[in-house]
């Protein structure tokens, strides 16, 4: 019996015996194992998680945007440069078109400079990482030399595991879905997913105003359907008194803005100043709540008028009707101005709806008059934003830091009401302080902790 149980051990270690006295016995034991140098993986593991902090979906992100400002801006200089073709009859248009055109270049010469700056950066850190990629990886197989005992391939085993395990934690859980009508008022059906984002950018003032609002006007004048508009709130984080514009997407990366400020009034904030975030630009107009009350202001930047559309007594303005989360609200989202196929939606809530969501239609005309009103039972303050795509209201809650859900619909059309949507946004920083749709393209653009950012919407 003893001697079946020293045959093994004798099989992993060299048992040497020692000269044996007269009635001791010595045995020393030699291991063939070297130590596993634990201390070495903890530290190539911590070099693994650098270089992935430094390697950041971001980084692609800046450059991809820059790439598609350039991509719609060379066909419109090409264009320009074939009407100053066509015009040039040496008289005085011409000038003023060949201006247009140097203007365009000087533009486009700011953009190649950021473009080559974002690519020398990322040359760097490819080179950095490669190297370092490459010592990791040397180091890595002189560890497994040690790794007779299987410790790194056990914890990859382990790793892989728990992944699959995840994965089927998370994996999909295959519902039926009822047959409904086409929801909305125009074709594109309900919204599937949303991708992107497509544009990420910090623009002219980067970092300067936490809160605002961009996007494009989807009832632009002649000449400007290429236009972006850019409201900032500069005043105590809750008030702006200017519209900003730009005359394309890639002029508002540069923060390059010819047509400049179009000012509400030179005081801020003042009566008819925006107040809060959630502003929106239709028919070269501003809608918006304005300072200490209870209205929706609209602001003509050609004849800049404003003109006031009344909401209903009971309805919660001054910060008392916002957007929240767990952790807080937005503050001053009372109304949320939004923009759809149909025109300008106002979203809010009031004493009589208990604080749940209410949706009207604003008929754009003169006078500015409030549509027709529909009830929902979301409560506002469960909510972080709302937006308007095909006549159907969506809502928005936070999920975690990297990541919102668009988790509610209604439909203005058949009065349905829907809590199951499930389409995910990813975010590039934690808060999504304005949310808008714009129906020209099919982005929805946020503003994001004084990022702007837009992705498109992929509808069934
Ligand atoms: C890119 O930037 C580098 C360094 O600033 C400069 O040497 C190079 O000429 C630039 N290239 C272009 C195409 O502008
Ligand atoms: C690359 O490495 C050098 C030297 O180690 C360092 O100075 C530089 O900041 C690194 N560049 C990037 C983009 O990480
Ligand atoms: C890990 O990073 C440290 C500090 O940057 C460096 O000294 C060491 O050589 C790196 N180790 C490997 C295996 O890359
Ligand atoms: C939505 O798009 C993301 C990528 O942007 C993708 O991972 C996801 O599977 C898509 N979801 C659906 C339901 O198509
Ligand atoms: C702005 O004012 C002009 C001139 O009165 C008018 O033609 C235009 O329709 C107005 N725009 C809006 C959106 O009210």
């Amino acid at each position: 019996m003893k001697l079946y149980v020293i045959v093994p051990l004798c099989a992993l270690f060299a048992l040497t015996q020692q000269a044996p006295s007269r009635d001791t016995c010595v045995c020393h034991l030699t291991s063939s194992e070297k130590a596993f140098p634990h201390d070495k993986l903890s530290t190539l593991d911590n070099n693994v998680s650098n270089c992935n902090s430094n390697i950041t979906p971001q980084k692609t992100l800046e450059l991809e945007s820059l790439l598609l400002g350039l991509e719609r801006r060379l066909p419109q200089l090409q264009e320009d440069v074939s009407m100053l073709e066509r015009e040039d009859d040496g008289q005085l248009y011409a000038v003023l078109s060949l201006y247009v055109v140097e203007n365009e270049l000087v533009e486009i010469t700011q953009l190649i400079d950021r473009l080559n700056g974002t690519t020398l950066g990322h040359q760097r850190l490819t080179a950095n990482t490669t190297k370092q990629l490459d010592d990791m990886k040397a180091e890595m197989q002189q560890l497994e030399t040690y790794d007779t005992m299987q410790v790194v391939k056990r914890q990859q085993d382990n790793k892989r595991l728990l992944k699959d395990l995840d994965q089927c934690r998370n994996g999909p859980q295959p519902t039926a879905k009822p047959t409904q009508p086409q929801p909305g008022n125009c074709p594109h059906g309900e919204i599937r997913n949303i991708t992107g984002p497509r544009v990420y950018t910090e623009g002219e003032y980067p970092g300067s105003y936490m809160y605002g609002a961009w996007g494009r006007d989807p009832k632009p004048d002649a000449g400007k359907e290429n236009w972006y508009w850019l409201v900032m709130l500069t005043s105590s984080n809750i008030y702006a008194n200017y519209v900003r514009r730009y005359s394309s997407l890639s002029a508002l990366i540069v923060g390059k803005s010819t047509p400049g400020n179009v000012q509400i009034h030179s005081s801020n904030p003042t009566t008819n100043t925006v107040q809060g975030p959630n502003a929106v630009l239709y028919g070269e107009a501003l809608y918006y709540n304005c300072y200490n009350q209870d209205l929706v202001c609209r602001f003509n930047l050609t004849t800049k008028a404003v003109t006031t559309l009344q909401l209903p007594k009971g309805t919660r303005y001054n910060s008392k009707g916002n957007f929240c989360h767990l952790e807080g609200c937005y503050p001053y989202t009372d109304l949320d101005l939004a923009t759809d196929e149909s025109g300008v939606w106002v979203i809010y809530t009031s004493k009589q709806d208990f604080g749940n969501l209410v949706l009207s239609k604003v008929e754009e005309g003169e006078p500015l008059t409030l549509g027709q009103t529909w009830r929902t039972s979301v409560y506002k303050q469960g909510v972080t934003n709302t937006f308007m795509a095909c006549g159907v209201l969506y809502a928005t809650r936070y999920v975690n830091k990297n990541v919102e859900e668009i988790f509610y619909s209604f439909d203005t059309t058949t009065g349905v009401e829907r809590f199951d949507i499930g389409v995910f946004i990813n975010k590039m920083t934690a808060n999504i302080h304005s949310l808008n749709y714009s129906p020209v393209d099919q982005m929805l653009h946020a503003y994001c902790d004084s990022y702007m950012v837009s992705y498109k919407v992929l509808f069934s």
